[in-house]
């Protein structure tokens, strides 16, 4: 059995934060029902690369779910919202600020009419204190969560980093809030309100330059390649690991863009490296005889490791290191993935079909459940469950359909004559 089985989701959310989130719920075997406007989930239409299909925006974050259309802003509409929140164990929504309330619909008043639901919210800043007022997209919540100030290389303009951490790393928290929540309403029968600000998100996975911030107040940072001394904020520091241990990414044959390795020179492992890398003269060299002073003279070990790795491509240096136990990672292109053993093998890269557009790829599920694995079918189509979610989740006939279709609670009101 999934391991969500019997949860329903209420999923009013969009774009990509609150739909990564609702999708691992999917994944893990709960009912999302993708309640979407008359005009669908912005992203339906965004970067298409088909016409007329739902673009891959769409398509690679909204799987196993189903999709209802309901026009909130007819009084019909929110009585079909209203009897969906009777239903739900989850509720999820990621709009701007206020969009719910104005809508009638705040969190004491969806509590109200189901006590018991959970109800999650994503917002860029929080419903309170002085940005809460503010919409925010991914890099706006990277700039203001210290990612954008501590990625990139000091005398370089700020850099957001590709991994969606302000988005999907949000949705991720909200997940995490979502199943606490749940586990206390049932043992409480109480639902409670979860929000994530994508802000407070991006803070929380720049923790370590939070310990790098305080750090500077006791003097310089051995481990950072770059200047530290007299600094008020962590800088950024290239590709230095971060860490306690040395790492730096080394370039190798025959120089393409992404023919790196990301090597961690990891104390135990120095001496087997460097006989490896300069023989038994770098393994007894004493400029590079304690981690304190390989800090020191990083920047000649970077240069030495870099002229070994110049004869080699970065798989052949990977099964080098590797022999050594030295931690290490080829830089991998998104074309290196989808082509990857590991990654298929683990089912991270996965092959659906879709009526609009036949064969597409997703990335597959990474949290591996023992007794309830995902398994990922295709994104819905506007609206496919419309009738199916009205019929089978509350109960309502064909004379109550066919009432509420007339009345306008499925589609958007005819354009106004000009
Ligand atoms: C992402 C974001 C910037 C998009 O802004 P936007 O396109 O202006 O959309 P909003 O969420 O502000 O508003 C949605 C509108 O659709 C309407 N709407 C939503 N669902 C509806 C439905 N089922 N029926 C009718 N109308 C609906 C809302 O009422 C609202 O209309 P209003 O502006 O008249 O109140 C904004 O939603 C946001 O800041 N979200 C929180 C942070 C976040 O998640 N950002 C990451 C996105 S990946």
């Amino acid at each position: 059995m999934e391991a969500l089985k019997g949860v329903r989701v209420l999923d009013m959310t969009h774009v990509q934060a609150g739909p990564t989130c609702s999708q691992l719920l999917a994944w893990m075997g709960a009912d999302v029902i993708k309640f979407e406007p008359p005009q669908g989930d912005a992203t339906r239409g965004q970067l298409r690369d088909i016409p007329g299909a739902d673009s891959l925006y769409f398509t690679m974050l909204n799987c196993n779910k189903r999709s209802i259309v309901v026009n909130m802003k007819t009084a019909e509409g929110k009585t079909v919202f209203v009897d969906l929140l009777k239903q739900s164990d989850i509720i999820m929504e990621n709009f701007g600020p206020g969009v719910l309330d104005r809508l009638g619909f705040t969190w004491e008043k969806i509590h109200e009419i189901n006590p018991r639901i959970v109800m999650g919210s994503i917002k860029g800043f929080g419903s309170t204190g002085p940005y809460a007022d503010f919409k925010a997209y991914e890099n706006v919540a990277q700039a203001m969560g210290g990612a954008m100030s501590t990625t990139g290389v000091p005398e370089g303009a700020p850099f957001v980093t590709g991994a969606q951490i302000g988005d999907s790393g949000t949705g991720l928290h909200l997940a995490i809030g979502l199943l606490g929540a749940l586990h206390q309403r049932d043992r409480t029968g109480k639902g409670q309100y979860v929000e994530v600000a994508m802000m407070d998100g991006v803070m929380n996975l720049c923790r370590v330059k939070f310990r790098d911030h305080q750090r500077l107040t006791r003097g310089p940072m051995g481990e950072y390649s770059v200047p530290t001394e007299g600094l008020k904020a962590t800088p950024r520091a290239g590709n230095d690991s971060g860490g306690g241990q040395l790492g730096n990414a080394i370039k190798c044959k025959p120089g393409g863009p992404n023919d790196y390795i990301y090597v961690v020179v990891q104390e135990a492992v120095w001496d087997a490296l460097a006989r490896r890398v300069g023989g038994e003269a770098l393994a007894t060299d004493q400029r590079f005889s304690t981690i304190g002073e390989r800090r020191k003279n990083q920047s000649t070990m970077w240069q030495l490791l870099n002229d070994f790795a110049a004869g080699f491509t970065k798989r052949e240096i990977m099964a080098i290191l590797n022999e050594l136990d030295v931690p290490c990672g080829p830089i991998m292109s998104t074309e290196d993935l989808a082509d990857d053993e590991q990654v298929k093998l683990r089912d991270m890269y996965v092959e659906l079909d879709h009526p609009q557009r036949g064969k597409w790829w997703n990335v597959g599920m990474p949290i591996k459940l023992s007794d309830s694995p995902a398994k990922i079918e295709r994104s819905p189509l506007l609206g496919e469950h419309t009738d199916e979610v009205l019929r089978e989740v509350l109960g309502y006939d064909g004379a109550k359909v066919d009432a509420l279709k007339s009345s306008g609670a499925f589609s958007a009101p005819p354009k106004k004559k000009t």
